[in-house]
């Protein structure tokens, strides 16, 4: 007589019991908020990473700014609502998007970019599985790996879903505006769940890129915290009066990632009221950062690809939420 035909009801409530834990196993392996994973791509769509990595080239050889638009185009979406792709909804009747909120309007760029991104990986992958959060997430990666090269190259996590909604005013009250104080930016990065060491490291993201004159007036103007040589070297870029839009560059090198925003910052030649927040020669945990950061190029790599994974992994919707958008600007 066999063994399981023998099978006595001890056995039976044995047994139900090993199937009730693995179902209790198994529940806690789908968390209520997904983890990201730095394969999610591997299997349904293998060129998709080096697909994006090539239209960002091409790109940033047309343009050398472009890579520095496209990292804060994947910093305002995570810090509104989560890194959702929410920046890139256009107007709808059913909402006013973030597109013209005060941080973005006439200043984020690089729309058109993550257009054409989305459309050389759907035709790749010959279907759209890449989501638009996620393009932004990669993007802004390899934009900092091209600019920086191997030192700032990380394993960025993937499988972010779509945002089927987006708003002006959540974007208005989480997007820090530069006129914020040290205790501002450090309570908005809070908010986010960063702390400290991200808010000084993901600011290092000012290694690249520019600012208009509207950012920048009242500091080079008004301020005391600032080289005067520096401030007066400004003035004809940006007068008091007119030329909102003329740019700066926001460090030395803008089309390079490297220290010289942290050695600026070091010598009071922030160009940014908030960049110049970070350090004040006080000794705080902050200044003690930036004095870091501005000497040791590993250093500052290691933290600001640390921070860049977190502000990645800020609430994004995963499993079944939201959607695979098959055009970035609109929900399906
Ligand atoms: C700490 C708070 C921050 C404030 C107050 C701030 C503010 C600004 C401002 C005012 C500009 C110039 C925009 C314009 O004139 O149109 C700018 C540009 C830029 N920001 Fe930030 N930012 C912050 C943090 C970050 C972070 C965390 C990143 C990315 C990790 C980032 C990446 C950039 C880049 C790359 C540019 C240049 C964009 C371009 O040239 O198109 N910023 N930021
Ligand atoms: C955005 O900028 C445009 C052009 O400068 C301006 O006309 C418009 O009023 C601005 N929108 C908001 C909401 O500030
Ligand atoms: C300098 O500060 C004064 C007083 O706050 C303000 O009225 C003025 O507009 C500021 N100047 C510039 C160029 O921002």
């Amino acid at each position: 007589m066999s063994h399981s035909l023998n099978m006595g009801s001890h056995d039976g409530v044995q047994s139900l019991a090993v199937f009730v834990v693995i179902g209790m196993v198994i529940t806690l392996m789908i968390p209520a908020n997904a983890n990201l994973s730095s394969h999610f791509y591997d299997k349904v769509c293998p060129q998709a990473l080096p697909v994006i990595r090539t239209v960002v080239q091409r790109a940033i050889n047309r343009e050398p700014r472009i890579g520095a638009s496209l990292l804060r185009l994947h910093f305002h979406d995570c810090f509104v609502n989560g890194c959702d792709g929410s920046i890139l909804l256009d107007d709808t009747k059913n909402f006013i998007g973030e597109k013209t909120a005060f941080a973005n309007n006439n200043s984020a760029r690089g729309f058109s970019v993550v257009d054409e991104i989305k459309a050389a990986v759907d035709k790749a992958c010959k279907r759209p599985v890449v989501s638009c959060a996620d393009i932004l997430a990669i993007a802004a990666r390899d934009s900092v790996a091209i600019y920086g090269g191997k030192h700032f190259w990380y394993q960025v996590l993937l499988g972010r879903r779509d945002a089927r909604t987006a708003s002006r005013s959540a974007a208005n009250s989480n997007l820090p505006p530069p006129t914020f104080s040290f205790s501002q930016l450090v309570s908005n990065f809070q908010s986010h769940g960063l702390n400290v060491k991200d808010l000084v490291a993901l600011s290092g993201g000012h290694t690249i890129g520019f600012a208009r004159c509207t950012t920048f007036r009242n500091r080079i103007y008004n301020e005391s915290n600032i080289d005067p040589r520096f401030a007066a070297s400004l003035r004809n870029t940006c007068p008091r009066s007119g030329g909102d839009n003329n740019l700066q560059k926001l460090d030395p090198t803008p089309a390079r990632v490297d220290t010289k925003y942290f050695t600026d910052l070091v010598h009071k030649k922030g160009l940014l009221h908030s960049d110049q927040e970070l350090f004040k020669g006080q000794g705080r945990e902050s200044d003690k950062l930036v004095q870091l950061y501005s000497k040791n190029t590993l250093a500052f790599a290691r933290d600001f690809k640390a921070s860049m994974i977190k502000m990645g992994n800020l609430k994004p919707l995963t499993g079944r939420q939201g959607e695979i958008r098959c055009h970035c600007r609109r929900i399906n």
